[in-house]
């Protein structure tokens, strides 16, 4: 539950203090809704240093919503290649569709409007129709979690839906007046958290509101926010194959489990202790020379993949195959699937 801390008195520290110590960020210029949209989507898995170029490379490729909904998917998810959470980006390109039949091509400005919009939930409404229209509305997001549950002590699990409802109403009425102010109060909680109230080691020497923070007053800062219980995550043992031909290398697109929907080289999920050639096999391939394999892991949200590729050179497959330039330039990869390609290199 939300308690009776007065969030009040911060809006005027932390904005004087957010415009001594703001980073340059690519998105804070000209942040127009969509710039915004499109930044606040990225950076939703993904941290600040990471996005930056991909951003860049983004908005060159795709500067409005019109470029974005009628860009291809392929060449949108080449953009998107390494960011990982493919949906972000087809929801992107669904919301940018559904702007230019509902909207005439316009971003909207009402908040419920904005919320209409595939893959665009509280938070996104909250950090666009802030920062972009500079209107009164908190953007809640794992910074602003962390940043509130120190300064009131709030032992609420952050995970819990009803109380983020609840602080992003409380927090809205106390922003300050609507404009400039109320994009800057939004991103002034953000980089608070980013570079002060950061999760293992908060700066407090620092800290703007060191004397509005109840955590600190009892050392306790460590001890908050109240994380959600971790669950262990799901272990798959995969092969991934670099089949090579005469025409290049394999690729498909994957029809079931994580990461439906993209290109992979063709991967397959071990059960019983299969081999490779027996998988092979039963894709209807029996003459192939096996090169090299080397093992990898990644990590997911809720899975981890063990993965062995398998490099195999072979006369005939039953996939397309692309030449290696081919799919460096053109085909989108995950990078579960993409690491597989440094076998190559290896030697
Ligand atoms: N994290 C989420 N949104 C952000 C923003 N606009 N600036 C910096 N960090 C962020």
């Amino acid at each position: 539950m939300e308690n009776s801390y007065d969030y009040g008195r911060i809006v005027r520290p932390l904005l004087d203090w957010y415009r001594e110590n703001k980073r340059t960020l690519p998105w804070r210029e000209n942040p127009s809704p969509y710039r915004v949209w499109v930044s606040e989507i990225m950076l939703q898995q993904t941290r600040v240093e990471a996005v930056k170029e991909y951003y860049v490379r983004f908005m060159d490729a795709l500067p409005t919503i019109e470029d974005l909904a009628k860009c291809d998917e392929e060449k949108l998810l080449k953009l998107w290649e390494g960011l990982g959470y493919y949906s972000r980006a087809r929801n992107l390109q669904k919301a940018a569709r559904e702007i230019v039949l509902r909207f005439d091509g316009t971003f909207p400005t009402e908040p419920e409007d904005v919320q209409s919009l595939s893959g665009i939930g509280a938070y996104t409404t909250g950090a666009i129709c802030s920062i972009a229209y500079g209107q009164r509305i908190a953007a809640v997001d794992g910074n602003v979690l962390r940043v509130t549950a120190r300064l009131s002590e709030n032992a609420t699990p952050i995970n819990d839906d009803k109380y983020k409802k609840e602080l992003t109403q409380k927090l809205s009425t106390i922003y300050p007046k609507a404009g400039q102010d109320c994009a800057d109060f939004t991103q002034s909680l953000f980089e608070l958290g980013a570079l002060v109230c950061k999760p293992q080691n908060p700066d407090c020497a620092v800290c703007p509101l060191a004397k509005y923070c109840k955590a600190r007053k009892s050392g306790a800062q460590k001890e908050y926010p109240i994380l959600p219980q971790k669950r262990e995550k799901r272990r798959e043992s995969v092969y991934v194959f670099l089949i090579q031909t005469d025409e290049g290398f394999c690729i498909r697109r994957r029809e079931k489990g994580v990461l439906k929907g993209m290109n992979e080289f063709p991967s397959h999920v071990i059960e019983r202790g299969e081999s490779a050639e027996s998988v092979l096999n039963e894709w209807g391939m029996y003459a192939f020379t096996e090169i090299k394999r080397k093992k990898y892991k990644h990590v997911f949200t809720h899975i981890v993949w063990d993965i062995t590729c398998v490099w195999v050179k072979a006369e005939s497959a039953p996939f397309d195959c692309y030449a290696m330039d081919e799919i460096e330039e053109g085909v989108s990869l995950p990078t579960a699937i993409k690491q597989c390609m440094d076998i190559i290199d290896d030697k």
